[in-house]
């Protein structure tokens, strides 16, 4: 069993600068990663950019500049991207790396010394765009290549195979047996039925006459190797893979500790890439069936119905909205307004309407309501009032209708913890479940039950009323505790709000953690920790609302 947790995204094309769908992805991957160490988990997160093929060289000579220059210019602005939207990864991959295409010739020299490569000459159609020859079964209805095939032109060439269809079986066999090989269920059907129609082989060159912007072949000069041999490799080059060693268990230790990964990519790169190439070549250079990696796939952000493309001139900038928002605006929208596997349509009137709603007006509210009402009638200090609470009646809890928040204090302790861990359990089996929407709506909807409390239980009336002193303080104790449990919660999509939360509660402050994410963990999100007599800070804006 791996000791780390292992997660993946795609590597971006350096052809044209990120747009909203890079960002969406990466996000998502480091929500996963973020929630796995909340977890308490070691986590080895792989995230990077796709630096060789035809796109890339196109793109360079439109510009006038070599290919090494312009992907230069291209990766830095992924690099500042994530850096800006809070993604933090561990790893870095750049397919023009030393490291890296050492990796690639050494697994395309064992193929070829196994004759798992050959040569032969093709002639056909190609498809500039998707960097492949078509076949028949490409063809529409009409008998045409469709449009997403881009420009088409004839081509005769000598290339270099790879013998896919000799793992057809295997790799049917392999996806029987185990059902969550692909999340969601419906991409493992569609790849199982895309597995039944391989027929033929895999063409993994390109001549240097034609493409010379990649990883040469190591046994033969006039060739390099086909873009998605080279990117996919980058899984395993950049997690310590040695491919001078043969079988699996002989690998070093770093890279067994955490492979196989969780692989984060989108539905266009399921078939054939991930699902039929990856896999297979996997299988080729001896890894064995408990080492594949699960394949998580997303959908895509589309604008209006219509997909987001350079071409299509619809590109959202990520920076711009990240300048315009705040990254945490941007995070939390990408994050909760998307069901993890399906499509959705991106607007920025949706974004400003979530921040507004639920940012603005529910959390930030509750945490500003909070401790302006604890400053005011407490001084900031907190009573934990608790089960034991000899009030002979139910008090405040029992005339609040449908309020089911936590606590463990005036009679109904049991019954409320019980509440608490239901809103834990239900987002833990969210998260893990990568439905990372749902788990954010189930902590925001808890949130609103806080809301409900303070307008249901008016503590500013409490306050001039020296018999229910103790309710108030059972309503105050109750909100900042759970705010400090929203924090922990929130924290792998909005890590910023979350120390805002910590900082403001006056909550671990310890410069070990203050700032970091280690200050976070899903363990202290049990009810009760905020000791009886701790002082709260004072409030400060968290989510100034947007007007637009
Ligand atoms: N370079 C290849 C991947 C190689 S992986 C070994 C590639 N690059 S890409 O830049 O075109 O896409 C990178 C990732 O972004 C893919 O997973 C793709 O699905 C995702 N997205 C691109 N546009 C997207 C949206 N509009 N919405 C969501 N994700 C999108 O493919």
């Amino acid at each position: 069993m791996p000791k780390e947790f292992f997660i993946t995204t795609a590597i971006d094309y350096t052809n044209s600068p990120p747009h909203v769908g890079h960002a969406y992805e990466k996000v998502l991957a480091d929500v996963i990663a973020r929630y796995h160490r909340l977890k308490g988990e070691k986590v080895f997160f792989l995230t990077g950019v796709d630096q060789h093929g035809q796109k890339v060289q196109q793109s360079a000579a439109k510009a006038g500049i070599p290919p090494a220059e312009f992907v230069k210019e291209i990766t830095q602005k992924f690099v500042g991207l994530w850096k800006k939207l809070d993604v933090r990864y561990d790893e870095w991959a750049e397919t023009t790396s030393e490291r890296h295409k050492k990796v690639v010739q050494g697994i395309l020299q064992r193929l070829f010394d196994e004759g798992q490569i050959y040569k032969d000459k093709q002639a056909g159609y190609y498809s500039v765009r998707q960097e492949q020859f078509l076949t028949d079964k490409e063809r529409g209805a009409d008998g045409q290549f469709g449009p997403e095939w881009g420009e088409i032109e004839f081509r005769e060439e000598e290339n270099y195979y790879f013998r896919l269809s000799q793992h057809k079986e295997w790799l049917l066999g392999y996806l029987n047996k185990r059902s969550d090989a692909v999340i969601p269920d419906f991409r493992q059907t569609e790849l199982r039925n895309a597995v039944e129609r391989i027929s033929g082989d895999l063409c993994i060159s390109r001549p240097k006459s034609r493409l010379d912007w990649g990883i040469e072949l190591p046994f033969d000069k006039d060739f390099v190797t086909y873009v998605w041999f080279d990117a996919l490799t980058n899984y395993i080059s950049f997690a310590g893979y040695d491919p001078s060693l043969s079988t699996f268990n002989s690998q070093p230790s770093t890279f067994r500790d955490r492979w196989p990964a969780l692989q984060v990519i989108g539905k266009d790169i399921l078939v054939p890439a991930h699902g039929i190439y990856w896999l297979i070549m996997l299988h080729a250079i001896g890894f064995p069936d408990d080492a594949m990696p699960q394949l998580l796939v997303h959908g895509w952000w589309n604008l209006g119905g219509a997909k987001i493309s350079k071409s299509a001139g619809n590109i959202i900038d990520p920076f711009v909205l990240a300048d315009r928002y705040g990254a945490e605006a941007v995070r939390y929208y990408l994050m909760s307004d998307i069901a993890t596997g399906k499509d959705a349509d991106f607007s920025e009137e949706r974004l400003v309407e979530r921040y507004n709603a639920d940012l603005a007006n529910t959390l930030g509210n509750l945490l500003n309501r909070t401790l302006n009402m604890a400053a005011k009638y407490r001084r900031g200090r907190l009573k934990s009032v608790r089960a034991e609470t000899p009030t002979g009646d139910e008090g405040i809890w029992d005339t609040i209708e449908g309020f089911y928040g936590p606590l463990g204090f005036v009679n109904l302790g049991d019954e409320r913890v019980a509440k608490l861990s239901n809103v834990r359990s239900a987002y833990v089996g969210m998260f893990d479940a990568h439905l990372l929407n749902s788990g954010l709506a189930d902590v925001f909807e808890y949130v609103t039950s806080c809301n409900q409390l303070v307008d249901r239980s008016v503590p500013w009336k409490l306050a001039t009323d020296k018999t229910k002193h103790l309710e108030l303080d059972a309503v105050l104790y109750h909100l900042a505790e759970s705010l400090r449990i929203i924090a922990i919660l929130i924290s792998p999509v909005l890590p910023k709000a979350a120390h805002g939360i910590f900082d403001q509660l006056n909550w671990k402050m310890e410069p070990e953690v203050s700032g970091k994410e280690e200050r976070f963990s899903l363990a202290d999100a049990e009810w009760g920790k905020l000791p009886d007599g701790h002082v709260v800070g004072k409030p400060v804006p968290l989510f100034p609302r947007i007007e637009s």
